[in-house]
């Protein structure tokens, strides 16, 4: 029996990166995944490999940003599957750093828009049906950017991932006579395109990977493994806390 049999999902982010990997090993540990992205073709690639090697995956169009979209997603898994009972809200989106007097406010808006307020409609439409359901896990994928390593942070995403660290308690405490668990996740430099497009030039990433005690980036099948603990009944008891995935990062 796999660690998420009979469980149904909805991943944000899920076209690439820890999001596609979310959705590959959750498919494979028994849940019924829908997952959504802005990515589309992407996303369907994606859905269409799980299916081949026997998992139960929908790829959807679902822009975090748009709350109609979450509705459909919920709405999809609801009359499909009857249920609710996981969220992963991965999606997310990193600009290149400059100093805070030289943001604009759109840049602003449009950070904390994908990070934070997605990470908000997605819990909003996903508790209703994990009430329903008798209960549910909420995984929100923030950074240690939400917790330090300040000096170095993009200011708007680093606010975006502290907004999610606070939001994640607040669920937890205010859910959890729902029987509905809210945890964040904040990886270190993960090997991803993100991270890619961040640190392209060597320079940057020799001094990126300075501030990291192992002196690597992540894998993200060492992220994911943290997520599916989450997201399955093994931490039935852990809500409102915060997994660090970074190498050391944050001790340093
Ligand atoms: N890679 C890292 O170093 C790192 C470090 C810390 C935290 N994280 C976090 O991990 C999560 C996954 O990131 P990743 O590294 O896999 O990056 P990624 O860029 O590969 O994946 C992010 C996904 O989110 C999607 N997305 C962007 N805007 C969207 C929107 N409006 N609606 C729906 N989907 C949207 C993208 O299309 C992409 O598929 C993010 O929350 C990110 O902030 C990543």
């Amino acid at each position: 029996m796999g660690r998420l049999s009979e469980k149904v999902a909805i991943i944000s982010g899920g076209a690439q990166g820890q999001g596609a990997a979310e959705a590959r090993l959750f498919a494979a540990e028994g849940a019924k995944v829908i997952f959504g992205d802005i990515l589309d073709a992407e996303g369907e690639a994606v859905a269409s490999d799980i299916r081949e090697s026997g998992g139960d995956a929908t790829y959807i169009p679902l822009d975090v940003t748009q709350e109609a979209d979450w509705r459909g997603a919920v709405e999809m898994a609801t009359t499909r599957f009857g249920r609710l009972d996981i969220l992963i809200n991965n999606a997310a989106v990193l600009i290149p750093r400059v100093s805070i007097e030289d943001r604009t406010g759109e840049e602003w808006d449009r950070v904390m828009g994908v990070n934070a307020k997605g990470v908000f409609l997605g819990t909003k439409h996903a508790i209703p049906a994990m009430r329903a359901a008798g209960g549910g896990s909420i995984v929100n994928i923030s950074s240690i950017a939400g917790i330090g390593q300040s000096a170095h942070q993009e200011p708007a995403y680093a606010a975006s991932k502290g907004a999610i660290r606070i939001f994640t308690k607040v669920t937890a405490a205010q859910h959890a006579q729902d029987n509905i668990r809210c945890n964040s996740v904040h990886p270190g430099p993960v090997d991803t395109e993100m991270f890619r497009a961040a640190f392209a030039e060597p320079e940057a990433l020799a001094n990126r990977l300075a501030r990291v005690p192992m002196r690597r980036a992540g894998t993200i099948d060492e992220v994911v493994a943290g997520v599916l603990y989450l997201a399955s009944d093994e931490s039935s008891y852990v809500t409102g806390t915060e997994l660090v995935i970074d190498g050391g990062a944050l001790s340093m």
